[in-house]
């Protein structure tokens, strides 16, 4: 498959590979990290900025061909927590992408009905970005297509760190944190993605073999697909062909395959003393 798409023209190559997906199993929820925008500036001599404006453009063509293919969530990971380590140059730079990404996005986002949510610890951010990310979220609030989370200042530690948090300010406003339980329902409410489907499919750019802190409890079950790809040259094509591969995974949340031969079935046609006695290898 992957010789024969190379010889295709890329318009081609992307029609045969919508074509080639089962439309009833288009992932409901997908997530990104968006990596290695510095990477693909240091290979051309280019301030590590250039890296991130280049990444504006694949977000633009992930964020309308996912809703194209009705995609019912996109989470795209923008700015961890994490990132204030690096250079003021370069996070002000990327706060100012941020907000010409919003101002040239926004009639795209209405066109195509999509709802941006921006998640994370927001009042960190300077008050113009602020502003602008609930401008944006005020005007696309009542559009009923796909819903873009943008993680801004996101970590997954402390989104759990506010969700107990949260957990425990209604108790206490209710009076009954002496007989209070926590459970995994009521964390997921108190998440920022709470009333969301958990991630299907995670996707990361650039070959790293790491989470970096993103959605730490939402992507117990999601499928992994990890690229080589830099997230600059990240197209269409290849979030075509992470969601092929998507299809083409088993999904067992834990279980066991439908159509194998199940080794309960083996097993409990055994005596224990038998099973006791089975060779190890
Ligand atoms: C990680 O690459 C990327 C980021 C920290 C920022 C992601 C930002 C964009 C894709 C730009 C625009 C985004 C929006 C939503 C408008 P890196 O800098 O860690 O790369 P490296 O690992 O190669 O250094």
């Amino acid at each position: 498959m992957k010789e024969l798409l190379q010889e295709l023209s890329p318009g081609d190559r992307d029609w045969l590979l919508a074509t080639s997906l089962d439309p009833k199993r288009i992932p409901s929820h997908i997530a990104i990290i968006m990596d290695g925008n510095g990477r693909w500036a240091r290979q051309r001599n280019f301030p590590r900025i250039m890296g991130h404006k280049a990444g504006v453009d694949p977000v633009r063509a992930v964020v309308e061909t996912c809703a194209r293919l009705r995609v019912e969530v996109l989470t795209l990971y923008a700015f961890s927590a994490e990132n204030w380590k690096r250079p003021r140059h370069e996070i002000e730079g990327l706060w100012r992408l941020l907000r010409f990404y919003l101002k040239r996005e926004l009639p795209n986002l209405m066109r195509h009905e999509i709802q941006l949510v921006a998640i994370g610890r927001l009042e960190s951010l300077p008050s113009p970005v602020q502003e602008e990310l609930q401008a944006a979220m005020d005007e696309t609030a009542h559009n009923r297509g796909m819903r873009l989370n943008l993680a801004i200042n996101y970590g997954g530690r402390t989104e759990l760190v506010d969700a107990v948090n949260s957990i425990l300010d209604n108790a206490r406003l209710e009076g009954n944190l002496h007989s209070l339980e926590i459970s995994e329902e009521a964390i997921g409410t108190h998440l920022y993605t709470a009333g969301l489907k958990d991630p299907d499919l995670l996707i990361r750019t650039s070959g790293e073999m790491r989470l970096s802190n993103f959605l730490l409890w939402q992507i117990a079950y999601a499928e992994l697909y990890v690229t080589e790809t830099l997230w600059p040259d990240f197209t269409r094509t290849e979030l075509l062909q992470a969601i092929l591969d998507y299809q083409n995974r088993e999904r067992r949340f834990g279980g066991l395959t439908r159509s194998a031969p199940s080794a309960m079935d083996l097993s409990s046609l055994l005596l224990e003393e038998e099973v006791l006695e089975l060779p190890l290898a």
